[in-house]
């Protein structure tokens, strides 16, 4: 995602220092960047203080995001989503820079609200073994919180609801990647438990446009940016097959530990404060995302 909000603030005028450790993340998806004058990647990890001298906004997006990189990766998140988040709050702070906090729907855990608005205070699992993302994500936003109400450092949190689209990693682990891999493999698409599990799936044009609205803007308690249709794993599946053309067999496995059954963002807060909401269907963004996710496992094999 952090590879795509560069591109719209380049594209709005702006100059763009990105620091990112490449923990997670890859330079293949910041390659057409290198050229451009008012670029600049430094390799850096954010859990260590660093001055990148005067700037007016700092966006804190770094952190594993994907269930297998922070499973993996589970000191790192936390370490990211603590240090990383005050040494970025420090920098805004320094500079009386704005700021931005890429949060997470995990913060709401496995809900018991459905959809979650902002108010819902969650249901998360303080020792489960997603609890190393979901609450390095919930600490992150009480930093947040404190160095504004502290220092009166201008902050906004953005929850982001699971989004999707070109320059995925193949092997993240998440549904759309799974499932566009297997079905342009010619492999079953792995479905957890029953399938009946939801998840909504927000494209990532809308999602930048989302978070773009909300950096303008004067919110500093938590929106959520996401797509509000709800779709189960077995409608996800099938939209896949369709759209990729794959003949695809379904697996069922067992369902991981503490996975949430529902997950869908109200948006009422973002549609009258921002005046946002999602463009891109489910269908539209699968098929936008296409060729990349073909280019992506051609290269794999
Ligand atoms: N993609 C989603 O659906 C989603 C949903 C909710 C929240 N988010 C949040 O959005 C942000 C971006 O997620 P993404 O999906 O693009 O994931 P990503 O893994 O592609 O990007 C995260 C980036 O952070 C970098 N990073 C990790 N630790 C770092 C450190 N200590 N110092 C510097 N860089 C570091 C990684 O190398 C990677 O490039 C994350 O904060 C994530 O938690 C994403």
């Amino acid at each position: 995602m952090g590879s795509h909000l560069c591109d719209a603030l380049l594209a709005g005028g702006h100059t763009v220092l990105c620091a990112d450790n490449l923990l997670t993340g890859r330079m293949a998806n910041l390659e057409h960047l290198l050229d451009e004058s008012r670029f600049e990647f430094v390799e850096r990890d954010v859990c260590q203080p660093f001055d990148p001298g005067e700037v007016d906004y700092v966006f804190h997006f770094a952190s594993p995001a994907s269930p297998v990189d922070y499973l993996r990766h589970g000191i790192e998140t936390l370490q990211v989503g603590s240090a990383g988040a005050i040494n970025c709050l420090e920098i805004a702070k320094k500079y009386s820079a704005k700021f931005l906090l890429a949060s997470t729907s995990e913060c709401y855990g496995d809900p018991l609200e459905h959809p979650q608005k902002e108010s819902y205070w969650g249901h998360v699992n303080p020792v489960g073994p997603r609890s190393v993302y979901d609450e390095a994500k919930r600490f992150a936003e009480a930093a947040t919180m404190a160095y504004h109400r502290t220092y009166q450092v201008d902050t906004r949190i953005v929850r982001i609801f699971n989004t999707y689209g070109p320059r995925l990693k193949l092997d993240d682990g998440r549904v759309i990647s799974n499932f566009m891999k297997q079905a342009l493999r010619g492999e079953p698409l792995t479905v957890y438990g029953d399938g009946l599990q939801t998840r909504s799936f927000c494209y990532v044009s809308d999602e930048i446009a989302g978070i773009m609205a909300l950096a303008q803007s004067d919110e500093h308690l938590p929106v959520n940016i996401g797509n509000p249709s709800e779709f189960t794993m077995l409608e996800c599946a099938q939209l896949v097959l369709d759209v990729t053309g794959s003949q695809s067999e379904l697996r069922f496995e067992a369902l991981p530990q503490d996975d949430p059954k529902q997950r869908r963002p109200d948006i009422a807060k973002a549609r009258e404060l921002l005046e946002w909401e999602p463009k891109i269907d489910f269908r539209t963004g699968l098929q936008l995302s296409l060729e990349y996710f073909r280019g992506a496992v051609a290269s794999s094999q």
